[in-house]
Protein backbone atom coordinates (compact mmCIF):
# COMPACT_ATOMS: atom_id res chain seq x y z
CA UNK A 1 0.00 0.00 0.00
CA UNK A 2 1.61 3.05 -0.93
CA UNK A 3 1.07 6.09 1.25
CA UNK A 4 -0.92 9.28 0.63
CA UNK A 5 0.10 12.64 1.73
CA UNK A 6 -2.33 14.17 4.25
CA UNK A 7 -2.55 17.49 1.64
CA UNK A 8 -3.81 15.24 -0.94
CA UNK A 9 -6.22 13.21 1.08
CA UNK A 10 -7.92 16.60 2.49
CA UNK A 11 -8.19 18.40 -1.31
CA UNK A 12 -9.13 14.91 -2.87
CA UNK A 13 -11.82 14.63 -0.01
CA UNK A 14 -12.71 11.21 -1.31
CA UNK A 15 -14.71 8.25 0.95
CA UNK A 16 -12.77 5.43 0.15
CA UNK A 17 -11.63 2.25 1.49
CA UNK A 18 -7.65 1.03 2.84
CA UNK A 19 -5.49 4.24 3.04
CA UNK A 20 -1.72 4.46 4.25
CA UNK A 21 -0.50 7.56 6.21
CA UNK A 22 1.90 8.35 7.93
CA UNK A 23 3.12 11.47 10.36
CA UNK A 24 3.21 13.05 14.11
CA UNK A 25 0.63 13.09 16.49
CA UNK A 26 -0.71 16.55 17.21
CA UNK A 27 -3.09 16.01 20.11
CA UNK A 28 -4.41 13.27 21.37
CA UNK A 29 -7.57 13.45 23.71
CA UNK A 30 -10.84 11.08 24.17
CA UNK A 31 -12.52 8.56 26.24
CA UNK A 32 -12.10 5.28 27.29
CA UNK A 33 -13.62 4.11 24.24
CA UNK A 34 -12.27 6.22 21.27
CA UNK A 35 -9.49 8.36 20.79
CA UNK A 36 -8.75 10.93 18.67
CA UNK A 37 -5.72 11.71 17.51
CA UNK A 38 -4.66 14.64 15.36
CA UNK A 39 -2.10 13.53 12.95
CA UNK A 40 0.11 15.84 10.35
CA UNK A 41 2.91 14.62 8.08
CA UNK A 42 4.06 18.29 7.19
CA UNK A 43 2.34 18.77 3.97
CA UNK A 44 -0.19 21.06 4.92
CA UNK A 45 -1.20 23.25 7.61
CA UNK A 46 -3.88 21.00 8.47
CA UNK A 47 -4.88 17.87 10.50
CA UNK A 48 -6.26 14.78 9.42
CA UNK A 49 -8.15 13.49 12.51
CA UNK A 50 -7.69 9.93 13.05
CA UNK A 51 -10.49 7.87 15.00
CA UNK A 52 -9.46 4.65 17.00
CA UNK A 53 -11.94 2.30 18.48
CA UNK A 54 -10.44 1.08 21.72
CA UNK A 55 -11.96 -2.27 21.20
CA UNK A 56 -10.01 -2.90 17.61
CA UNK A 57 -6.56 -1.76 19.93
CA UNK A 58 -4.51 -3.30 22.72
CA UNK A 59 -4.62 -0.66 25.66
CA UNK A 60 -0.77 -0.59 25.43
CA UNK A 61 -0.66 0.79 21.66
CA UNK A 62 -3.12 3.48 22.80
CA UNK A 63 -1.13 4.66 25.51
CA UNK A 64 2.18 4.77 23.25
CA UNK A 65 0.45 7.81 20.89
CA UNK A 66 1.19 10.75 22.35
CA UNK A 67 2.08 13.98 21.31
CA UNK A 68 4.86 14.02 19.02
CA UNK A 69 4.83 10.22 18.58
CA UNK A 70 5.37 8.99 14.95
CA UNK A 71 2.72 6.77 13.96
CA UNK A 72 1.61 4.66 11.07
CA UNK A 73 -2.48 4.75 9.75
CA UNK A 74 -4.04 2.25 7.82
CA UNK A 75 -7.68 2.93 7.42
CA UNK A 76 -11.09 4.27 5.71
CA UNK A 77 -11.50 7.68 5.01
CA UNK A 78 -15.12 8.43 6.33
CA UNK A 79 -17.38 11.31 6.63
CA UNK A 80 -16.77 12.97 9.80
CA UNK A 81 -19.31 13.34 12.56
CA UNK A 82 -17.71 15.76 14.06
CA UNK A 83 -17.79 19.47 13.18
CA UNK A 84 -14.36 21.40 12.21
CA UNK A 85 -13.88 18.53 8.69
CA UNK A 86 -15.63 16.83 6.65
CA UNK A 87 -13.65 13.89 6.34
CA UNK A 88 -11.74 11.85 9.19
CA UNK A 89 -9.90 8.53 9.30
CA UNK A 90 -11.78 5.56 10.89
CA UNK A 91 -8.60 3.20 11.94
CA UNK A 92 -7.85 -0.08 11.37
CA UNK A 93 -4.28 -0.70 11.83
CA UNK A 94 -1.99 1.75 13.84
CA UNK A 95 2.04 1.39 14.33
CA UNK A 96 4.07 3.61 16.73
CA UNK A 97 7.26 4.05 14.29
CA UNK A 98 8.75 6.38 16.79
CA UNK A 99 7.80 7.32 20.48
CA UNK A 100 7.75 10.28 22.22
CA UNK A 101 7.78 10.09 25.93
CA UNK A 102 5.30 12.27 27.40
CA UNK A 103 6.89 13.25 30.23
CA UNK A 104 10.25 14.09 28.30
CA UNK A 105 8.44 15.62 24.86
CA UNK A 106 9.45 19.37 24.94
CA UNK A 107 6.18 20.32 22.88
CA UNK A 108 2.50 20.52 24.33
CA UNK A 109 -0.60 21.07 22.28
CA UNK A 110 -0.66 24.36 23.25
CA UNK A 111 0.69 27.93 22.43
CA UNK A 112 4.49 27.72 23.59
CA UNK A 113 6.48 31.82 23.35
CA UNK A 114 8.68 32.06 20.26
CA UNK A 115 11.49 32.26 22.70
CA UNK A 116 10.99 28.85 23.96
CA UNK A 117 10.56 27.36 20.54
CA UNK A 118 13.93 29.02 19.57
CA UNK A 119 15.64 27.02 22.31
CA UNK A 120 13.85 24.07 20.50
CA UNK A 121 14.65 25.13 17.33
CA UNK A 122 15.16 21.17 16.59
CA UNK A 123 11.92 20.15 17.39
CA UNK A 124 9.99 24.14 16.20
CA UNK A 125 9.16 22.33 12.50
CA UNK A 126 6.80 20.14 14.11
CA UNK A 127 4.88 23.50 15.36
CA UNK A 128 2.09 25.26 12.73
CA UNK A 129 3.98 28.43 12.99
CA UNK A 130 7.13 27.15 12.14
CA UNK A 131 6.02 24.28 9.40
CA UNK A 132 3.98 27.10 7.98
CA UNK A 133 7.08 29.88 7.79
CA UNK A 134 9.35 26.97 6.60
CA UNK A 135 6.94 25.63 3.95
CA UNK A 136 6.39 30.13 2.80
CA UNK A 137 10.03 29.99 2.64
CA UNK A 138 10.49 27.39 0.49
CA UNK A 139 7.68 28.72 -1.86
CA UNK A 140 9.10 32.22 -1.79
CA UNK A 141 13.17 30.17 -2.67
CA UNK A 142 10.69 28.62 -5.99
CA UNK A 143 9.28 32.32 -6.70
CA UNK A 144 12.40 33.82 -6.90
CA UNK A 145 13.76 31.36 -9.62
CA UNK A 146 10.85 31.50 -11.37
CA UNK A 147 10.75 35.38 -11.75
CA UNK A 148 13.99 35.73 -13.12
CA UNK A 149 13.97 32.82 -15.13
CA UNK A 150 10.55 34.09 -16.87
CA UNK A 151 12.73 37.33 -17.26
CA UNK A 152 15.86 35.35 -18.97
CA UNK A 153 18.41 35.85 -15.99
CA UNK A 154 21.03 33.31 -15.25
CA UNK A 155 21.23 31.95 -11.77
CA UNK A 156 25.25 32.65 -10.98
CA UNK A 157 26.65 30.10 -8.09
CA UNK A 158 29.37 32.85 -6.63
CA UNK A 159 31.70 31.98 -4.20
CA UNK A 160 31.10 31.22 -0.69
CA UNK A 161 35.13 31.99 0.27
CA UNK A 162 36.76 34.88 -0.88
CA UNK A 163 39.81 37.43 -0.45
CA UNK A 164 37.17 40.34 -1.30
CA UNK A 165 35.48 42.89 1.11
CA UNK A 166 32.63 43.55 -1.73
CA UNK A 167 31.36 45.93 0.70
CA UNK A 168 34.40 47.63 2.00
CA UNK A 169 32.86 47.57 5.87
CA UNK A 170 35.26 45.11 7.11
CA UNK A 171 32.70 42.63 9.06
CA UNK A 172 34.10 39.31 7.63
CA UNK A 173 34.40 36.22 9.28
CA UNK A 174 38.06 34.98 8.02
CA UNK A 175 38.66 31.56 6.87
CA UNK A 176 41.58 29.85 7.73
CA UNK A 177 43.21 26.01 8.39
CA UNK A 178 46.16 27.06 10.57
CA UNK A 179 46.50 26.18 13.68
CA UNK A 180 45.90 28.84 16.08
CA UNK A 181 48.44 28.23 18.30
CA UNK A 182 51.30 27.81 16.06
CA UNK A 183 51.07 30.84 13.38
CA UNK A 184 53.63 31.19 10.76
CA UNK A 185 55.47 33.82 10.75
CA UNK A 186 57.26 36.22 8.05
CA UNK A 187 60.90 38.00 8.28
CA UNK A 188 58.55 40.81 9.69
CA UNK A 189 57.16 39.33 12.22
CA UNK A 190 53.67 39.42 10.83
CA UNK A 191 51.47 35.86 9.82
CA UNK A 192 52.81 34.91 6.50
CA UNK A 193 49.39 34.20 5.09
CA UNK A 194 51.43 32.62 2.07
CA UNK A 195 51.50 29.90 4.00
CA UNK A 196 47.80 29.60 4.74
CA UNK A 197 45.51 27.18 2.46
CA UNK A 198 45.14 29.40 -0.13
CA UNK A 199 48.24 31.20 0.27
CA UNK A 200 46.64 34.43 0.93
CA UNK A 201 43.88 35.45 3.47
CA UNK A 202 40.41 34.69 2.85
CA UNK A 203 37.12 35.19 4.19
CA UNK A 204 33.23 34.49 4.06
CA UNK A 205 31.49 36.79 1.47
CA UNK A 206 29.83 39.61 2.47
CA UNK A 207 28.59 39.76 -1.06
CA UNK A 208 28.32 37.67 -4.43
CA UNK A 209 27.81 41.23 -5.47
CA UNK A 210 31.19 41.68 -7.11
CA UNK A 211 31.38 38.26 -8.87
CA UNK A 212 28.16 38.85 -10.51
CA UNK A 213 29.01 42.05 -11.71
CA UNK A 214 31.86 40.20 -13.61
CA UNK A 215 29.31 37.40 -15.08
CA UNK A 216 27.15 40.21 -16.28
CA UNK A 217 29.45 41.97 -18.37
CA UNK A 218 29.58 38.53 -20.68
CA UNK A 219 25.77 36.99 -19.62
CA UNK A 220 24.41 40.12 -19.76
CA UNK A 221 22.06 39.79 -16.64
CA UNK A 222 22.26 37.25 -14.01
CA UNK A 223 21.26 36.30 -9.99
CA UNK A 224 22.91 34.58 -7.36
CA UNK A 225 20.67 32.95 -4.57
CA UNK A 226 22.98 32.54 -1.78
CA UNK A 227 23.82 32.64 1.80
CA UNK A 228 26.21 35.65 3.27
CA UNK A 229 28.17 36.14 6.09
CA UNK A 230 28.69 39.20 8.41
CA UNK A 231 30.20 39.31 11.84
CA UNK A 232 28.83 42.57 12.79
CA UNK A 233 27.84 42.61 16.17
CA UNK A 234 24.48 43.90 15.73
CA UNK A 235 22.32 42.29 18.26
CA UNK A 236 18.63 43.16 16.28
CA UNK A 237 15.58 41.37 15.87
CA UNK A 238 16.02 42.50 11.69
CA UNK A 239 19.84 41.09 11.85
CA UNK A 240 21.59 37.85 11.20
CA UNK A 241 25.34 36.86 11.27
CA UNK A 242 24.40 34.60 7.65
CA UNK A 243 21.80 35.35 5.94
CA UNK A 244 19.94 34.48 2.65
CA UNK A 245 20.78 37.18 -0.45
CA UNK A 246 19.50 37.31 -3.65
CA UNK A 247 21.71 39.55 -5.72
CA UNK A 248 20.50 40.37 -9.71
CA UNK A 249 23.25 42.52 -11.60
CA UNK A 250 21.74 43.94 -14.99
CA UNK A 251 24.34 45.44 -18.05
CA UNK A 252 22.47 48.68 -20.07
CA UNK A 253 20.76 49.19 -17.31
CA UNK A 254 20.33 52.47 -15.21
CA UNK A 255 19.09 53.25 -11.31
CA UNK A 256 15.64 54.04 -13.09
CA UNK A 257 15.42 50.25 -14.51
CA UNK A 258 17.09 48.89 -11.42
CA UNK A 259 14.49 50.13 -9.08
CA UNK A 260 11.57 49.09 -11.66
CA UNK A 261 13.06 45.67 -11.42
CA UNK A 262 13.33 45.30 -7.64
CA UNK A 263 10.01 46.63 -7.27
CA UNK A 264 8.46 44.00 -9.95
CA UNK A 265 10.22 41.26 -7.98
CA UNK A 266 8.66 42.16 -4.74
CA UNK A 267 5.52 42.24 -5.84
CA UNK A 268 6.04 38.81 -8.10
CA UNK A 269 7.18 37.07 -4.98
CA UNK A 270 4.48 38.45 -2.70
CA UNK A 271 1.67 37.29 -4.91
CA UNK A 272 3.18 34.03 -5.43
CA UNK A 273 2.85 33.48 -2.05
CA UNK A 274 -0.36 34.63 -1.85
CA UNK A 275 -1.69 32.63 -4.99
CA UNK A 276 0.32 29.28 -3.81
CA UNK A 277 0.44 29.65 -0.07
CA UNK A 278 -3.48 30.47 0.76
CA UNK A 279 -3.82 27.93 3.63
CA UNK A 280 -0.27 28.82 5.56
CA UNK A 281 -0.78 32.61 5.37
CA UNK A 282 -4.40 32.74 6.37
CA UNK A 283 -3.00 30.93 9.47
CA UNK A 284 -0.65 33.11 9.94
CA UNK A 285 -2.83 36.25 9.59
CA UNK A 286 -4.59 34.87 12.32
CA UNK A 287 -1.74 33.95 14.80
CA UNK A 288 -0.86 37.35 14.51
CA UNK A 289 -4.03 39.16 14.94
CA UNK A 290 -4.12 36.86 17.73
CA UNK A 291 -1.04 37.92 18.69
CA UNK A 292 -1.52 41.52 18.79
CA UNK A 293 -4.68 41.53 20.76
CA UNK A 294 -2.69 41.82 24.11
CA UNK A 295 -0.58 45.05 22.45
CA UNK A 296 -1.94 48.37 22.84
CA UNK A 297 -4.43 49.78 20.65
CA UNK A 298 -1.71 52.21 18.98
CA UNK A 299 0.84 49.61 18.90
CA UNK A 300 -1.46 46.96 17.00
CA UNK A 301 -0.83 47.11 13.08
CA UNK A 302 -3.15 49.03 10.86
CA UNK A 303 -3.46 46.18 8.92
CA UNK A 304 -4.17 42.82 8.63
CA UNK A 305 -1.11 40.24 7.28
CA UNK A 306 -3.53 39.34 3.95
CA UNK A 307 -4.58 42.91 3.62
CA UNK A 308 -0.82 44.35 4.08
CA UNK A 309 0.33 41.60 1.33
CA UNK A 310 -2.57 42.94 -0.93
CA UNK A 311 -2.23 46.53 -0.43
CA UNK A 312 1.86 46.49 -1.23
CA UNK A 313 1.07 44.55 -4.68
CA UNK A 314 -2.08 46.95 -5.81
CA UNK A 315 -0.07 50.15 -4.83
CA UNK A 316 3.25 51.87 -6.60
CA UNK A 317 6.08 52.05 -4.14
CA UNK A 318 7.10 55.46 -2.99
CA UNK A 319 9.83 57.13 -4.75
CA UNK A 320 12.08 59.93 -3.43
CA UNK A 321 15.45 61.06 -3.42
CA UNK A 322 17.55 61.23 -0.23
CA UNK A 323 17.55 65.09 -0.12
CA UNK A 324 13.90 65.04 -0.59
CA UNK A 325 13.66 62.34 2.66
CA UNK A 326 15.73 64.26 4.59
CA UNK A 327 13.74 67.45 4.32
CA UNK A 328 10.68 65.61 5.10
CA UNK A 329 12.08 64.47 8.46
CA UNK A 330 14.01 67.34 9.45
CA UNK A 331 10.79 69.46 9.35
CA UNK A 332 8.86 66.22 11.22
CA UNK A 333 7.58 66.48 14.41
CA UNK A 334 9.33 64.05 15.89
CA UNK A 335 12.65 65.28 14.96
CA UNK A 336 11.40 69.33 15.62
CA UNK A 337 10.28 67.31 18.90
CA UNK A 338 13.74 65.40 19.72
CA UNK A 339 11.78 62.03 19.48
CA UNK A 340 14.27 60.70 17.70
CA UNK A 341 17.00 59.19 19.27
CA UNK A 342 19.10 60.61 16.33
CA UNK A 343 18.46 63.90 15.44
CA UNK A 344 18.50 64.73 11.65
CA UNK A 345 20.79 67.54 11.06
CA UNK A 346 21.03 67.98 6.99
CA UNK A 347 22.97 66.52 4.39
CA UNK A 348 24.72 64.08 5.41
CA UNK A 349 22.91 61.70 8.08
CA UNK A 350 23.01 58.21 7.90
CA UNK A 351 18.93 57.30 8.14
CA UNK A 352 18.42 55.13 11.25
CA UNK A 353 15.48 52.83 10.85
CA UNK A 354 13.24 55.22 13.37
CA UNK A 355 13.61 57.75 10.39
CA UNK A 356 13.48 54.71 7.95
CA UNK A 357 10.01 53.76 9.75
CA UNK A 358 8.66 57.12 9.79
CA UNK A 359 8.55 57.76 6.18
CA UNK A 360 7.06 54.32 5.59
CA UNK A 361 4.95 54.13 8.42
CA UNK A 362 3.54 57.54 9.17
CA UNK A 363 4.33 59.50 6.25
CA UNK A 364 3.81 57.48 3.03
CA UNK A 365 2.19 54.61 4.48
CA UNK A 366 3.73 52.07 1.72
CA UNK A 367 6.93 51.32 0.65
CA UNK A 368 9.18 53.35 -0.23
CA UNK A 369 12.37 53.68 -2.44
CA UNK A 370 15.25 56.28 -1.82
CA UNK A 371 17.67 57.45 -3.68
CA UNK A 372 21.06 58.98 -4.54
CA UNK A 373 22.48 58.94 -0.80
CA UNK A 374 25.63 60.97 -0.09
CA UNK A 375 28.47 58.86 -1.17
CA UNK A 376 30.00 59.18 2.12
CA UNK A 377 27.64 56.71 3.32
CA UNK A 378 27.62 54.13 0.75
CA UNK A 379 30.24 51.52 -0.85
CA UNK A 380 32.60 52.18 -3.19
CA UNK A 381 31.38 50.93 -6.37
CA UNK A 382 28.43 52.98 -6.53
CA UNK A 383 27.65 55.29 -9.50
CA UNK A 384 28.87 58.76 -8.83
CA UNK A 385 26.42 61.57 -10.00
CA UNK A 386 27.53 64.98 -11.05
CA UNK A 387 27.29 67.11 -8.03
CA UNK A 388 29.96 65.44 -6.90
CA UNK A 389 28.34 64.77 -3.47
CA UNK A 390 25.79 62.15 -4.35
CA UNK A 391 25.50 58.59 -5.82
CA UNK A 392 22.91 56.59 -7.38
CA UNK A 393 22.42 54.45 -4.62
CA UNK A 394 18.96 52.82 -3.75
CA UNK A 395 17.45 51.53 -1.00
CA UNK A 396 13.70 49.90 -0.54
CA UNK A 397 11.94 50.47 2.79
CA UNK A 398 9.43 48.49 4.46
CA UNK A 399 6.46 48.76 6.65
CA UNK A 400 7.36 47.13 9.93
CA UNK A 401 11.18 45.66 8.30
CA UNK A 402 12.56 48.92 7.62
CA UNK A 403 15.40 48.47 4.29
CA UNK A 404 14.87 44.84 2.58
CA UNK A 405 16.52 45.76 -0.28
CA UNK A 406 20.16 48.02 -1.01
CA UNK A 407 21.40 48.36 -4.53
CA UNK A 408 22.69 50.75 -7.29
CA UNK A 409 23.96 51.74 -10.57
CA UNK A 410 28.00 50.54 -10.97
CA UNK A 411 30.66 53.13 -11.34
CA UNK A 412 31.85 51.51 -14.84
CA UNK A 413 34.07 54.51 -15.65
CA UNK A 414 37.49 53.05 -14.23
CA UNK A 415 39.22 56.19 -13.94
CA UNK A 416 36.46 57.08 -11.30
CA UNK A 417 36.19 53.88 -9.83
CA UNK A 418 40.86 54.02 -9.05
CA UNK A 419 40.03 57.64 -7.75
CA UNK A 420 36.79 56.55 -4.94
CA UNK A 421 38.97 53.26 -4.34
CA UNK A 422 41.98 55.11 -3.62
CA UNK A 423 39.42 58.15 -1.15
CA UNK A 424 38.18 55.22 0.25
CA UNK A 425 41.08 53.41 1.15
CA UNK A 426 39.66 50.33 -0.76
CA UNK A 427 42.73 47.96 -1.84
CA UNK A 428 42.35 47.67 -5.58
CA UNK A 429 45.83 45.53 -6.02
CA UNK A 430 43.40 43.11 -4.18
CA UNK A 431 40.54 44.02 -6.61
CA UNK A 432 42.61 43.37 -9.96
CA UNK A 433 40.18 41.47 -11.28
CA UNK A 434 37.14 43.66 -10.95
CA UNK A 435 38.97 46.70 -12.43
CA UNK A 436 39.49 45.12 -15.12
CA UNK A 437 35.59 44.87 -16.25
CA UNK A 438 36.14 48.39 -16.00
CA UNK A 439 39.00 48.52 -18.49
CA UNK A 440 37.85 46.01 -20.96
CA UNK A 441 34.42 46.51 -22.43
CA UNK A 442 32.51 48.83 -19.43
CA UNK A 443 28.98 49.44 -19.72
CA UNK A 444 26.57 50.96 -17.72
CA UNK A 445 25.17 48.52 -15.11
CA UNK A 446 23.31 48.23 -12.10
CA UNK A 447 22.02 45.44 -9.55
CA UNK A 448 20.40 45.43 -5.98
CA UNK A 449 20.37 42.56 -3.49
CA UNK A 450 17.43 41.56 -1.58
CA UNK A 451 17.92 40.42 2.34
CA UNK A 452 15.87 37.15 1.88
CA UNK A 453 14.83 36.84 5.52
CA UNK A 454 13.46 40.14 5.49
CA UNK A 455 11.34 39.38 2.90
CA UNK A 456 10.02 35.93 5.16
CA UNK A 457 9.57 38.57 7.77
CA UNK A 458 7.35 40.66 5.24
CA UNK A 459 5.52 37.33 4.15
CA UNK A 460 5.19 35.80 7.77
CA UNK A 461 4.34 38.87 9.36
CA UNK A 462 6.75 37.59 11.76
CA UNK A 463 8.89 39.84 13.99
CA UNK A 464 12.25 38.35 14.50
CA UNK A 465 14.64 37.08 12.11
CA UNK A 466 15.69 34.30 13.89
CA UNK A 467 11.86 32.85 13.56
CA UNK A 468 12.24 32.80 9.55
CA UNK A 469 15.55 30.56 8.94
CA UNK A 470 15.76 27.20 10.28
CA UNK A 471 18.79 27.53 12.58
CA UNK A 472 19.95 31.44 13.30
CA UNK A 473 23.65 32.58 13.47
CA UNK A 474 23.64 35.76 15.47
CA UNK A 475 26.81 36.83 17.84
CA UNK A 476 27.12 34.21 21.08
CA UNK A 477 24.84 31.90 19.00
CA UNK A 478 25.39 28.87 16.59
CA UNK A 479 23.81 25.89 18.16
CA UNK A 480 22.38 23.07 16.16
O1 LIG B 1 22.53 46.83 1.67
P1 LIG B 1 23.42 45.64 1.59
O2 LIG B 1 24.57 45.56 2.51
O3 LIG B 1 23.87 45.57 0.08
C1 LIG B 1 24.77 44.70 -0.47
O4 LIG B 1 25.28 43.77 0.09
C2 LIG B 1 24.97 44.91 -1.95
N1 LIG B 1 26.18 44.17 -2.37
C3 LIG B 1 23.76 44.46 -2.70
C4 LIG B 1 23.88 44.67 -4.20
O5 LIG B 1 23.80 45.79 -4.66
N2 LIG B 1 24.07 43.60 -4.95
O6 LIG B 1 22.56 44.33 1.81
C5 LIG B 1 21.45 44.06 1.00
C6 LIG B 1 20.26 43.60 1.82
C7 LIG B 1 19.77 44.63 2.82
O7 LIG B 1 18.91 45.55 2.22
C8 LIG B 1 19.06 43.76 3.83
O8 LIG B 1 17.76 43.41 3.37
C9 LIG B 1 19.89 42.51 3.82
O9 LIG B 1 20.62 42.48 2.61
N3 LIG B 1 20.84 42.45 4.95
C10 LIG B 1 20.69 41.66 6.02
N4 LIG B 1 19.74 40.76 6.35
C11 LIG B 1 19.88 40.10 7.52
N5 LIG B 1 20.92 40.26 8.34
C12 LIG B 1 21.90 41.14 8.07
N6 LIG B 1 22.94 41.26 8.90
C13 LIG B 1 21.81 41.89 6.86
N7 LIG B 1 22.60 42.82 6.27
C14 LIG B 1 21.98 43.14 5.11
MG1 LIG C 1 22.19 48.55 2.76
Amino acid sequence: MQRIKIKDLLKEQKITEGVLIKGWVRSCRGSKNVSFIALNDGSTINNIQIVAEAIHFEEKLLKQITTGACIEVVGNVVESKGSGQKIEIGAKKITILGHADANDYPLQPKRHSLEFLREKAHLRFRTNTFSAIFRLRHALTFAVHQFFNDKGFFNLHSPIITGADAEGAGEMFQVTNFDLKNLPKNDNGEIDYNKDFFGSKTNLTVSGQLEAELAAMGLGQVYTFGPTFRAENSNTSRHLSEFWMIEPEVAFADLEANMDLAEEFLKYCIQYCITNCADDLRFLDNRLSEEEKNLKKEERSEMGLLERLQFVIENDFERLTYREAIDILRNSKPNKKKKFKYIIEGFGSDLQSEHERYLVEKKFKKPVIISDYPKGIKAFYMKQNEDGETVKAMDILFPLIGEIVGGSQREENLELLEKRMDEMDVDKQELWWYLESRKFGTCVHSGFGLGFERLIMFVTGMKNIRDVIPFPRTPQNAEF
